[in-house]
């Protein structure tokens, strides 16, 4: 995991989740990330504006975010992906070895409601990416996809060859994004690689999947929900994981031109995650809601590609993500107890 040193990766959309756990590691591997971000998509500006959820929390996960950032002394340059001038300006300014796109409406329930600006988010930030990388043949574009590509998996599992059908306005952007940087290379000769993740859980996120619901309503006293029976299966994958996936992706050639399932590469059913996190939380009661139609019934993604070509190797079971994350939570709400009351 070391060839990164002296690397510069921008990362659009790097004030995320996924961007700012991801700019961390770089730095301490010796790599040199930049971050470029409006913080106004499930951001700052977006819980600061409204009040469902656990609106206050969030916006305390996301100014931990930016404070370790700062103490990092990593770059975080504010400005909206959607204007082509201010993206070409950024890339020609700081003329990466690698950009990662992860700027979109990363939600699949957003995107059906608000169709209109997930396009614009998702996939007019990448076609700003796109046009100013044409200039630049040598700089890798790493584009995150998502598993929601495939739709319903076949008996469970899904391959990076296995033809997609995606359901839903999510899924078919991210399709068609994956179309458009692949059209991009034929046409101006530039490298890319794909990446489709599932089901992710770690620190600070906000995006209010499975695993984080059940943590947080565990830990404010509120009911445990799940949609469906909960012998549904997902892929579940622990932050860390991802990580060493995408520098497994910056570093071999053998990621150029491919498209990669990086998960922990094993379905779980929801039951389990819950009975982990019931046992972390005994006085905690489950329920069971009719589950989204609009939700394909996924499983596990098969990694034996990106296990031979690039290396990858899983290390964090739901056992052992879980338990880093669940630790994670309560430590933090140790220290922020208002922010944990049952509201
Ligand atoms: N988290 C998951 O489980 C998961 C799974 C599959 C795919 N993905 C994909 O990975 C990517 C990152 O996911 P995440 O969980 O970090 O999401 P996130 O919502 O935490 O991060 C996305 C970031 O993009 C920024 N952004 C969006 N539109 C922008 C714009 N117009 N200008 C500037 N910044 C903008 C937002 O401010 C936000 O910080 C997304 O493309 C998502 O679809 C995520």
């Amino acid at each position: 995991m070391v060839d990164i040193l002296g690397k510069k990766i921008l990362i659009m959309g790097g004030a995320g989740f996924i961007g700012h756990n991801l700019a961390l590691k770089i730095k301490e591997l010796g790599g040199l990330p930049f971050i470029s971000d409006g913080l106004q998509v499930n951001n700052l500006g977006y819980y600061t504006s409204q009040t469902e959820f656990n609106s206050e929390l969030y916006i305390s996960f996301i100014n931990e975010r930016l404070k370790v950032l700062r103490a990092n002394k990593i770059p975080i340059n504010v400005f909206d992906i959607r204007d082509y001038n201010l993206v070409s300006q950024n890339i020609s300014t700081i003329n990466p070895d690698v950009v990662i796109h992860l700027a979109a409406v990363a939600h699949a329930n957003r995107s059906n409601k608000d169709p209109f600006s997930t396009f614009d988010h998702s996939l007019r930030t990448l076609e700003n990416v796109l046009d100013t990388l044409k200039n630049f043949k040598n700089i890798h574009l790493i584009y995150f996809s998502s598993s929601m590509v495939y739709g319903n998996f076949k008996n469970g599992v899904a391959s990076e060859d296995d033809n997609c059908s995606p359901l839903g306005i999510y899924g078919a952007l991210k399709y068609g994004a994956e179309k458009l940087v692949i059209s991009y290379s034929q046409v101006f000769d530039t490298i890319y690689s794909i990446i489709r993740p599932s089901a992710l859980y770690g620190e600070r996120c906000v995006s209010r999947r499975v695993s984080q619901a059940l943590i947080e309503n565990a830990l404010m006293g509120k009911e445990l929900t799940i949609n469906g029976d909960g012998e549904e299966e997902l892929d579940f994958t622990y932050i860390q994981d991802l990580i060493q996936g995408i520098i497994k992706c910056i570093n071999a050639k053998e990621a150029k031109n491919e498209i990669f399932n990086i998960t922990y590469g094993k379905g779980r059913k929801l039951n389990e995650l819950a009975d982990i996190i019931k046992n972390s939380f005994p006085n905690s009661k489950l329920v069971y809601k009719k589950r989204d139609n609009l939700m394909p019934m996924r499983g596990t993604l098969n990694i034996d590609k990106a296990k031979t070509k690039i290396g990858f190797e899983p290390d964090f079971p739901i056992e052992r993500g879980l338990e880093q994350y669940i630790n994670w939570y309560k430590d933090f709400a140790n220290k922020n107890v208002d922010l944990f009351k049952n509201k």
